[in-house]
């Protein structure tokens, strides 16, 4: 079947090269694309909310199964869009509709929704410009620190985690008075602080029944030891020590089990993944966030150690055989190390050219997948903050992480950083 990825990260790379070995793959078309998922399929200049061209070039190229990779098409509608029409209808589109993706879209709406099927979450309240006094006063009452979140999407940029109150007030007036976000800050969700290690959990759902894909530990900050800014992701390591059989049957029933079911008994359409943002509290696992996606750098980890075939596990959420689907994983250690252009998380320059990306590739157990890349005069140069997520087995996590960075010692450009101590608790 053909196929079309929507997305232009490192994610959307693994996506495709994950796909491409599938035999029930036909041509491959990406959607912006960038010069890694050029090797494996067609990259089509089309942005990723464009959705008139994305239909017509589904219409056109045969398109059967479409995945989108990042949150913004997502909620914006595509789903709806493809599905509405009869001319796409029969499409399977790998991505919840839009009212479902209110779940990464709408922080108030998944806590509500967490709330009325009592799966763990942080404790909260929200507050609009409305009832702006009374968040003063509960944000002065609040124990330390307190989380501030935009209600919706803001680039990543929409968490606060003040440690005084008066950060927290500043904060506050900033989202609602100020509108520092928009839209996506007319509402501002509060909650308590959650102690503990972040981890990440993905399924695939079709709405009704479910198969865990994979889970990974995400490495945010940008210095070494979890320092600095936050970021998309430097790195990730899976399988995390620490989730081992027990931990994983609480998150699944407490977590997965339920928000599934929840998903049913409310009547959303959710066909595809859901990305479980969990805080590991002393052994017990709380929901931060959903995400109607896939994650980045977590894709560049968990797509490598899944054994089964990608796209027949995404058409088994068309044909309703998805319960019957046998996961299979790589059990050895993998890592990824995410290479950023110096600066970054700030501002940082582009169009760097990129030397030895073939070398570090030909290495044995190694991927290279591109993240922020283009082309300029055919070869490759920096295009984002982050540039690429090399991927790495071995007999143990810091073996993994050590063939990731050897492979990355052959890869050069200017400003090039990447973190040397992912997985460092676990070695
Ligand atoms: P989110 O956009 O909801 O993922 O939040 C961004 C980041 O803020 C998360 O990845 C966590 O590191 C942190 N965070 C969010 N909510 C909480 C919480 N309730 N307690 C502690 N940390 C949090
Ligand atoms: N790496 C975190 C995310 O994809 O949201």
């Amino acid at each position: 079947m053909n196929i079309l990825i929507i997305g232009s990260g490192g994610r959307e790379h693994a996506l495709a090269w994950k796909m491409a070995q599938s035999h029930q793959s036909g041509d491959i078309y990406i959607a912006p694309g960038n010069p890694g998922t050029a090797q494996f399929g067609i990259n089509v200049p089309i942005e990723v909310n464009d959705f008139i061209s994305l239909k017509a070039l589904s219409i056109e190229k045969n398109i059967e199964l479409v995945v989108v990779g990042p949150e913004e098409p997502l909620v914006n509608g595509i789903f709806d869009f493809f599905n509405e029409d009869p001319a796409t209808a029969s499409i399977n589109v790998i991505g919840p509709s839009a009212k479902a993706a209110q779940l990464e879209g709408s922080k108030a709406f998944s806590k509500h929704f967490m709330h009325r099927h009592q799966i763990p979450t942080a404790a909260y309240a929200e507050f609009t410009i409305e009832n702006y006094e009374e968040g003063l006063a509960y944000i002065s009452k609040h124990a330390l620190p307190i989380v501030l979140k935009a209600d919706g999407l803001a680039a990543g940029k929409g968490v606060i985690i003040a440690l005084t109150h008066q950060e927290a007030l500043t904060s506050f007036k900033e989202m609602l008075q100020d509108k520092q976000f928009g839209k996506a800050s007319s509402k501002v969700v509060i909650e308590q602080f959650l102690e503990g290690i972040e981890v990440s959990v993905f399924a695939l759902t079709d709405g009704h029944h479910y198969q865990i894909i994979g889970h990974a530990k995400d490495y945010k900050r940008i210095g070494e030891g979890d320092t600095g800014l936050n970021t998309g992701g430097m790195g990730c390591v899976s399988p995390v020590p620490f989730m081992d059989a027990v931990f994983m049957q609480k998150v699944e029933a407490t977590i997965i089990a339920p928000t599934i079911k929840g998903i049913q008994e409310e009547g959303l359409i959710y066909k595809g993944f859901v990305f479980f943002g969990l805080m590991n509290c002393g052994g017990e696992p709380y929901v931060i966030e959903y995400n109607c996606r896939l994650g980045d750098p977590e894709t560049e980890v968990i797509l490598p150690r899944l054994q089964t075939d990608l796209v027949s596990l995404l058409a088994a959420t068309d044909n309703g055989t998805l319960e019957d689907v046998n996961i299979q994983y790589n059990d050895t250690a993998f890592a990824t190390v995410m290479a950023v252009s110096g600066g970054y998380p700030g501002s940082y320059q582009k169009n760097i050219p990129i030397t030895g990306i073939e070398l570090a590739a030909a290495l044995p157990q190694i991927h290279v997948f591109q993240a922020g890349t283009g082309f300029q005069e055919n070869s490759i140069v920096t295009k984002g903050g982050r540039v690429l997520a090399v991927t790495s087995s071995g007999n143990n996590l810091k073996t993994a992480v050590m063939n990731a960075q050897n492979a990355l010692s052959n890869i050069q450009f200017d400003g090039m950083y990447f973190r040397k101590d992912i997985g460092f608790e676990f070695s």
